[in-house]
């Protein structure tokens, strides 16, 4: 006959031992159970030995198990920390990296205030809506081609900038595939974009985080360069005199990115590293835009770089190096 003792349930386990005995590495897990429990990570740490509801705990477990099949922790969460701010993002949406964050800061860096910044291909919205909480003076603007990710982004905008701030509508929303989202007689002193860089047969495509997140936020196509080749051509319709255009690439392809900057016309191309030390984001600035027709009072130039900064970093171009910062007009 079996003893009373022997019936009794196994007590639930605590949120200590599911985090450790999930398989996972710790920081993932606690960031699902986070999730799966709708408490902060504080109190996690507090109630480590708390026994876990049997809800949460199945929660957790199926959370657990999508992600030791692949799918990323940001997609299983709904969110990722972007330039100091929590985007949410979901499978339409490219989960924002931090080599990303390069880009945002130089942009900063260059805009005048009042200047005018477009974000091509905005995704969860993390460039546009991160320039616009770090710079309220900005006139910021932002495009995709997917529905979805633009009703991600202006989600991300409504949360983070707030009403006070103008919330989504802060931001000046286009749908479209690249320049053709942009009405013709619109200008920008400051052009970003994130564009897919990835040759359409690269065999990361089906490894890691990328397998789930949208093909066409990665690649272009066949060839990695489409994208950026199709942004530096149709730039000049649409910078101001002395604008500046930055474009995010892959690792190898910063040369190649310089020359076509270099072969349109535009000058003080450079690059920039991102904190791993590879070349990130290249740019150049547009000396032969066309000025906005504004009327009688003509229209100042937001963005003025300094010509001896931007003579040196030619000059570095030109001999085959690349500078790690960049002239700045605005700090
Ligand atoms: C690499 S993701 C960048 C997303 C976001 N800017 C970021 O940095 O996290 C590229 C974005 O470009 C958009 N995109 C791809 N092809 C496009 C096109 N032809 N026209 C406009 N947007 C496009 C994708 O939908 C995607 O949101």
């Amino acid at each position: 006959m079996t003893s009373a003792p022997e019936l009794r349930a196994a007590p639930p386990a605590s949120y200590d031992r599911l985090i450790r005995d999930c398989g996972l590495p710790r920081l993932e897990a606690r960031a699902l159970m986070e999730r799966a429990s709708e408490r902060r990570r504080e109190w996690l740490i507090a109630h480590g030995e708390d026994p876990v509801p049997e809800a949460i705990a199945a929660a957790f477990a199926t959370l657990a198990r999508r992600r030791r099949d692949g799918e990323p922790v940001a997609y299983l969460v709904g969110e990722r920390e972007f330039h100091g701010h929590r985007f949410r993002v979901d499978p339409s949406v490219l989960i924002p990296r931090p080599d990303t964050e390069t880009l945002v800061d130089w942009a900063i860096e260059l805009a005048a205030p009042g200047a005018r910044v477009l974000d091509l291909g905005t995704g969860s919205g993390a460039i546009a809506v991160s320039l616009a909480l770090a710079r309220t003076d900005l006139v910021v603007w932002a495009t995709d081609r997917s529905a979805a990710a633009l009703e991600r982004a202006r989600d991300n905008a409504a949360r983070l900038l707030g009403t006070e701030r103008g919330g989504s509508d802060a931001i000046c929303w286009r749908l479209g595939a690249w320049w053709k989202a942009i009405a013709e007689d619109e200008r920008f002193d400051v052009v970003v974009a994130n564009p897919p860089y990835i040759d359409g047969d690269d065999p990361h495509l089906a490894q890691g985080d990328l397998r789930f997140e949208p093909r066409e936020a990665l690649t272009p196509g066949p060839d990695g360069m489409a994208a950026i080749a199709e942004l530096v051509a149709g730039a000049p319709g649409y910078l101001a005199e002395g604008a500046w255009l930055l474009l995010e690439h892959g690792l190898e392809q910063g040369a190649a990115v310089r020359a076509r900057l270099e072969e349109a016309g535009f000058a003080a191309v450079l690059t920039r590293r991102d904190a791993a030390g590879h070349e990130r984001v290249s740019g150049g600035c547009w000396r032969g835009g066309a000025y906005r027709n504004v009327g009688s009072g003509g229209r100042e130039r937001a963005i003025s770089p300094d010509p001896a900064a931007s003579a040196e970093a030619v000059a570095a171009t030109a001999s085959g190096g690349t500078r790690l910062t960049a002239p700045t007009s605005h700090s």
